[in-house]
């Protein structure tokens, strides 16, 4: 970013932040509720004829990093087309858009068009021919997909060298979308708990595991399957919570952060919990804390940095500086003695002439959200059979 567009650049994150944080709609009118359309089957009825994961080998997609979001390349079609759409870890719908378009934004890819595929079927609702499914989601910051809900083929690379298949995987087909994004994605891969996100529909017949490891240079990967299993040294892991008002996300239960050696506890603080306290969120940039614990974090901050601080950085902890060694290190310390010790360009983003702290505060109502520059260079792995998440400090952009 170039200095004159500092603000822009800092506003701009702001809003991407609270991106797909939330889907705020649950039931658009006239449409389904996605529990309805959707049931967990593990008969022999089951569409894929093949199970094990051995024969299949792992299936992994490409991910790929612009400005403040990451994207996996996956297929979908038949014959396959190239998408790329944003990971969302805290959304459930997978959708890209779809031609003809109502209204649809600019992307890079071409856009899909389902009379092109073979594989693609609108799905009907209530059993009526009549009555072909809609989907609608809206995100935290107002953007939204709409469109038909349907089954399409959706394909992935595998470790076998062979593609790995999902036919009839439920998608929504967007005809009238906006996204604040820019440059835009194809799409969103909803990767939550929530019976209709990518995870939710393989491990139906798969697998209930997937792993990325988010680099700032290069691609990097988003495993699935036993490819997917984060281990050996270094590996810690923190127990994933439900929460009964927001089951889809998974919450960790963070008990304290580390500013230098100044341990700031959650305890003492509205945010103090057992059971889940924030949201790992791959579709967010930063890491949002509530009011109370945020402030005592950023006075830590503030304790240690003796640089001037920056003019005009409205809710952001910035100085003017360009050295981002003057900054003490943070570690998060999740439950189970889950310690992450991050490196600086985690918790400290570059913004023209200052560096800012990448927490951003938020009202004591809103979540709290571990962001994906917070994650970047560890491996992260969710295994949501034995209700884990296990991280490992790792180069991203070496690993592959
Ligand atoms: C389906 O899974 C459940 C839970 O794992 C198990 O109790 C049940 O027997 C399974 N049904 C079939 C048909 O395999
Ligand atoms: C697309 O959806 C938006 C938001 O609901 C709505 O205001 C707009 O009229 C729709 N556009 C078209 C062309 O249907």
């Amino acid at each position: 970013m170039s200095p004159t567009t500092t603000m822009i650049f800092l506003s701009l994150q702001l809003i991407t932040s609270f991106l797909f944080t939330a889907i705020a709609s649950s039931s658009p009118p006239g449409g389904f509720t996605i529990d309805v359309i959707h049931r967990r089957s593990n008969s022999s009825s089951s569409r894929f004829s093949i199970t094990d994961d051995d024969q299949l080998g792992s299936p992994y997609a490409n991910t790929v990093f612009t400005t403040s979001e990451y994207r996996m390349k996956l297929q979908i079609g038949t014959p396959p087309i190239d998408i790329e759409a944003l990971i969302d870890t805290a959304s459930g719908i997978v959708w890209t858009q779809c031609l003809p378009c109502l209204s649809c934004y600019d992307q890079q890819d071409p856009i899909f068009d389902p009379s092109k595929s073979s594989t693609y079927k609108e799905k009907i609702c209530d059993q009526d021919p009549n009555n072909p499914c809609r989907y609608e989601v809206t995100y935290a910051d107002q953007s939204y997909s709409k469109g038909a809900y349907a089954t399409e083929t959706v394909t992935f690379q595998s470790t076998s060298g062979q593609p790995f298949v999902m036919a009839q995987t439920n998608i929504g087909c967007g005809h009238n979308n906006s996204v604040t994004l820019s440059p835009a994605a194809s799409g969103i891969i909803g990767l939550d708990r929530g019976a209709s996100s990518l995870i939710s529909q393989m491990s139906q017949n798969f697998f209930s595991f997937f792993s990325y490891c988010f680099s700032r240079k290069e691609t990097s990967k988003i495993n699935f399957g036993s490819n997917a299993v984060v281990s050996g040294d270094g590996t810690v892991s923190t127990t994933m919570f439900r929460n009964t008002e927001k089951p889809n996300f998974y919450y960790l239960n963070l008990d304290a952060i580390s500013v230098g050696e100044n341990r700031v506890e959650t305890m003492g603080t509205p945010l103090y919990s057992l059971e889940g306290n924030i949201i790992i969120d791959s579709g967010t940039t930063y890491t949002y804390l509530p009011d109370s614990f945020c402030s005592k974090v950023k006075d830590a901050v503030d304790s240690v940095v003796k640089v001037e601080r920056a003019a005009f950085s409205g809710d952001m902890l910035c100085y003017n500086t360009a050295d981002i060694d003057i900054f003490p290190v943070i570690t998060m310390h999740f439950s189970g003695g889950a310690d992450l010790v991050l490196d600086r360009y985690n918790m400290y983003d570059n913004t023209g002439d200052n560096y800012c702290l990448a927490i951003s505060c938020v009202g004591p109502t809103e979540d709290a959200v571990f962001g994906n520059r917070a994650q970047n260079n560890w491996l992260i792995g969710y295994d949501t059979s034995s209700e884990l998440v296990s991280f490992k400090s790792t180069d991203c952009s070496a690993l592959y």
